[in-house]
C-alpha cells in the first residue's frame, strides 16, 4: 500500500489518477495529515494500522511558491526541511521506503551543461535552500529513500505557466515572455508515470540504489519559446482563436524578490538507465497535455 502525501495538489492529483489507471493501490492525505506536525503523521499510521501496511510513502507535499518564500521563512523550512525529516522517520518507523520530490533550485543556475545529480547544490533562493535542506533531512532520517528532482512542472490541476499563458494569450493582443531563463518543462503526467515505473520496477525485484534521480521532459528551453510553442499549438488545436503576439524579454523586465536559477536544466542520463525507459520531447508532451487536458 502506498501512502501519497500531498495528494491535493499539482503532482498529487496527477499521481493519483496514474495510480488509480495502473492498479496501484494507494491512500492520499494532504493537509488534513500536517506534515510540519509529527504527532499528525502518528496518529495517521495509528488511524491505519489494522489496515494493509504501507511499503511506500511519496511526498508531494511541500511550500511552492517561489516569490513568496523570500517573506515567509519560517513556514517554508517547516514545510520543505522539517516536513520531508518528518516523513522520511515516519517511513523509517514503519519500514516504509520514501520517494520525495524535489527541484532544479537546489543549484544556483551558473551551469552550461545540465546537471547531474552529484553536482554540488548552491541555492540561491530561500525556496531552493530550504528543499535543498530538505532533501538532506531525508537521507538523514530514512536510508531507504529515493529523491526526484524535477523542473517547470504543469499539468491539469492547479496552477502552472501553461495555464497562466493561455489565460494570458486569450486575454491579450501581445504577451512579453522572460527569454534568458533555460530549462525543461515536465508534464505532471509524464512523471506521475516515471514515479509509478519505479515503483513497479522496485516491487518487482529490481536492484535500484536509493539516492537522487532527475527528471524532466527532453530538450532545452527558455520560458519566452515554450510560450511560443504554446501559441503555435494552441491556434492549431483551436484552443486559442485570436492572434497574439509573444515578445520575448529579459528577467530584468519583471523585477521580482527572488532572482531564479537562468540555466536549470537537469540530466537525465541516471533514471533513464536505471529503469530503461525514454522520456517524451517537451513539444510532444505539450501537444498531449493541450488535447487531452484543454481542449
Ligand atoms: N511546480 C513546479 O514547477 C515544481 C518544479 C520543481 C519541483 N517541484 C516540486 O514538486 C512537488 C510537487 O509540487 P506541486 O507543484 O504539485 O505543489 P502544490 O501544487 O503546491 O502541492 C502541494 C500540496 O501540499 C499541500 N500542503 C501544504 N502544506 C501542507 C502540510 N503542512 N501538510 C500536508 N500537505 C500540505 C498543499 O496544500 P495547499 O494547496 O492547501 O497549500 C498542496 O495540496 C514539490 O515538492 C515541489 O517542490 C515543483
Amino acid at each position: 500500500m502506498i501512502w501519497l502525501i500531498g495528494n491535493r495538489g499539482m503532482l498529487g492529483k496527477e499521481l493519483s489518477l496514474v495510480f488509480e489507471h495502473r492498479g496501484l493501490a494507494y491512500i492520499g492525505t494532504d493537509r488534513d495529515t500536517d506534515i510540519t506536525d509529527p504527532a499528525s503523521l502518528s496518529s495517521f499510521v495509528v488511524q491505519h494500522a489494522d489496515k494493509t501496511p504501507f511499503t511506500w510513502i511519496i511526498n508531494c507535499a511541500a511550500y511552492t511558491a517561489v516569490d513568496k518564500a523570500e517573506d515567509d521563512f519560517d513556514l517554508c523550512r517547516r514545510l520543505n526541511t522539517d516536513g520531508p525529516a518528518n516523513v522520511a522517520k515516519t517511513a523509517e518507523n514503519i519500514g516504509a521506503k520514501l520517494l520525495h520530490i524535489s527541484t532544479d533550485y537546489v543549484f544556483n543556475g551558473k551551469g552550461t551543461l545540465p546537471y547531474r545529480e552529484d553536482d554540488p547544490t548552491d541555492p540561491i533562493g530561500i525556496y531552493g535552500l530550504t528543499k535543498r535542506d530538505g532533501e538532506t533531512k531525508v537521507f538523514e532520517n530514512n536510508i531507504a529513500s529515493y529523491i526526484i528532482r524535477t523542473a517547470w512542472l504543469y499539468g491539469k490541476y492547479g496552477n502552472n505557466f501553461v495555464h497562466t499563458m493561455l489565460r494570458l494569450m486569450k486575454d491579450r493582443g501581445t504577451v512579453s515572455v522572460v527569454n534568458d531563463q533555460r530549462g525543461s518543462p515536465t508534464w505532471a503526467n509524464d512523471l506521475s508515470n516515471t514515479i509509478t515505473d519505479l515503483i513497479i520496477a522496485v516491487d518487482s525485484g529490481k536492484t535500484l540504489p536509493f539516492g537522487v534521480y532527475h527528471f524532466t521532459n527532453e530538450g532545452d528551453i527558455t520560458w519566452f519559446e515554450f510560450a511560443r510553442e504554446i501559441y503555435v499549438q494552441g491556434r492549431k488545436l483551436g484552443i486559442l482563436t485570436k492572434d497574439c503576439e509573444i515578445k520575448p524579454c529579459t528577467s530584468a523586465d519583471f523585477p521580482a524578490k527572488v532572482t531564479r536559477p537562468s540555466y536549470s536544466v537537469l540530466d537525465k542520463g541516471k533514471i533513464k538507465s536505471a529503469l530503461g525507459i525514454t522520456i517524451p520531447e517537451w513539444n510532444t508532451s505539450l501537444g498531449k497535455f493541450l488535447t487531452i487536458c484543454e481542449n
